[in-house]
C-alpha cells in the first residue's frame, strides 16, 4: 500500500509536501463516493496518484476494464488515447481526462496515410490485415481489423489467419510481432515521407528473402516509435551488463530491436511486474521503460536493487492529484472525451476483437 511514509522514505515526497497529499488523497476519496466514480491509473502515472485510483494496469488490462466497470463517471489517470478507448468501450458514461497535456508521440498517425498504405498494399495483391495498437485515436482504431497492446500483439497476430500485417504506429513493436510470429520485419519508410516507388525497391528483397526461409509471411511496419523508449541505446544494456553482469535486463517492446535482442525479456508493464515477482531470488533488475514503473517497484519491492536506466514521459506526469480533485469535483466539459459516433462503431469494433483474441 502507498502511504506517505513510504513515499518519503523512496524520495518520491518532501515531507513538507505530505499534508496537502493527506488533505488531497482525503477530498478525492470524498469526491469518488459523490460521484459514484471509478478512477482508473496507468503503470506509469505517479505514485500518489496510484495511491487513489480503484485499478492500476497495463494498457490491455485497462481496456478490459473500460468495457465492465459499473459507474457513473470515469477519471482516466493516463493519457488520452486510454480514456478515448475507455468512452470507445462504454460510450454510456461521461469519461473525464484530468490533463488535456496528457498526450501520446505514437497516437499522432495520419488517418489518410494509414488508408494511403492500405490502398498501396492492397494494389500489390498482398493478403494483409491491419494491427493497431491501442496508442492511437479511434479514426485510426476504426480503419484497423484488430486493436492490440504489447502484451498480446503476437498472440493476436498469430490469430488473425492471413500471411501479412500492417502493423501501425509503433514500428519496434511491429518488430516483436515479426520475431514472434516468424513473419519478415519490414523496416517502416521516413515519417510523413512514403514515396510506393523507393518504398517498395527497399522491401521487395526483403520479402524475397522471407518466401526463401519459408516464413508465414510479412510485418509491414509503420513509421512510428514512442520518443520515451526510442531513446533507448544499445550502450544502455551494455554498460549495465559490464558493469554488473549479474543482473537481469528487462526491457519494453517499444525499445529498438537491437536493445530487444540484447535483453532478457521484452514485456508489457504489467507483464514486468509479473515478471519481478516470479524471480524472487534475483536481487538486481535494470527495467528499461518510463520510470513510474521504476518506482512502483521500488515501492513495493524494497529488498530488491533497480538501475535508473528508465526516462521519463511528460504526457504520463502531467497528471497530478490536483488535476484529478478539480476534476472530479467540477467535471469540466472540456476535459470529457468523446468520439463521434460514426468513427467509435468501427474503433469499439476493433478493440473488441483485441480483447476477444487477446485474452
Ligand atoms: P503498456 O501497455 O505496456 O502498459 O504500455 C503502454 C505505454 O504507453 C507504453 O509506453
Ligand atoms: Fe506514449 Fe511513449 Fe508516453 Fe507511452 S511512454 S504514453 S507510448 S509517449
Amino acid at each position: 500500500m502507498i502511504t506517505v511514509e513510504s513515499l518519503i522514505k523512496n524520495r518520491q515526497l518532501h515531507a513538507d509536501q505530505a499534508p496537502r497529499v493527506t488533505e488531497l488523497w482525503a477530498e478525492i476519496r470524498h469526491w469518488k463516493r459523490e460521484r459514484n466514480a471509478f478512477v482508473p491509473a496507468h503503470n506509469y502515472q505517479v505514485p500518489e496518484v496510484q495511491a487513489i485510483a480503484d485499478y492500476i494496469g497495463d494498457s490491455f488490462e485497462l481496456a478490459v476494464k473500460a468495457r465492465d466497470f459499473k459507474s457513473d463517471v470515469v477519471v482516466f489517470c493516463g493519457v488520452r488515447f486510454m480514456a478515448e478507448g475507455c468512452y470507445t468501450l462504454a460510450p454510456e458514461t461521461p469519461v473525464y481526462l484530468p490533463s488535456l497535456d496528457a498526450l501520446c508521440s505514437l497516437a499522432e498517425v495520419d488517418e489518410d496515410e494509414v488508408a494511403e498504405r492500405q490502398e498501396f498494399l492492397r494494389s500489390l495483391g498482398r493478403n494483409f490485415s491491419t494491427m493497431t495498437y491501442v496508442n492511437t485515436y479511434a479514426s485510426v482504431k476504426a480503419l484497423s481489423d484488430a486493436c492490440c497492446t504489447s502484451s498480446n500483439a503476437a498472440t493476436i497476430a498469430a490469430k488473425l489467419g492471413v500471411p501479412d500485417l500492417l502493423f501501425v504506429p509503433d514500428q519496434n513493436l511491429a518488430y516483436q510481432v515479426a520475431l514472434k510470429t516468424r513473419r519478415m520485419y519490414l523496416p517502416p519508410p521516413d515519417p510523413h515521407a512514403f514515396h510506393p516507388k523507393d518504398y517498395w525497391e527497399r522491401i521487395e528483397p526483403l520479402l524475397r528473402e522471407g518466401e526463401r526461409q519459408g516464413l508465414v509471411g510479412n510485418v509491414f511496419a509503420w513509421e512510428g516509435a514512442c520518443h520515451v523508449h526510442h531513446q533507448m541505446t544499445e550502450q544502455d544494456i551494455l554498460a549495465l551488463r559490464a558493469q554488473d553482469p549479474e543482473t537481469q535486463i528487462v526491457v519494453h517492446s517499444e525499445v529498438l530491436p537491437a536493445l530487444q535482442r540484447l535483453a532478457d525479456a521484452v514485456l508489457s508493464t504489467s507483464q514486468m511486474i509479473k515478471y519481478v515477482e516470479a524471480h524472487p531470488a534475483q536481487k538486481k533488475f535494470a527495467i528499461l521503460t518510463e520510470c513510474g514503473l521504476v518506482v512502483r517497484m521500488e515501492l513495493e519491492h524494497p529488498e530488491k536493487q533497480f538501475y535508473k536506466t528508465c526516462r521519463l514521459c511528460q504526457y504520463m506526469k502531467a497528471t497530478d492529484l490536483e488535476k484529478v480533485l478539480s476534476t472530479l469535483r467540477d467535471l469540466p466539459e472540456e476535459k470529457r472525451i468523446t468520439v463521434p459516433e460514426s468513427v467509435r462503431i468501427g474503433a469499439e469494433r476493433a478493440m473488441r476483437r483485441m480483447i476477444e483474441l487477446g485474452s
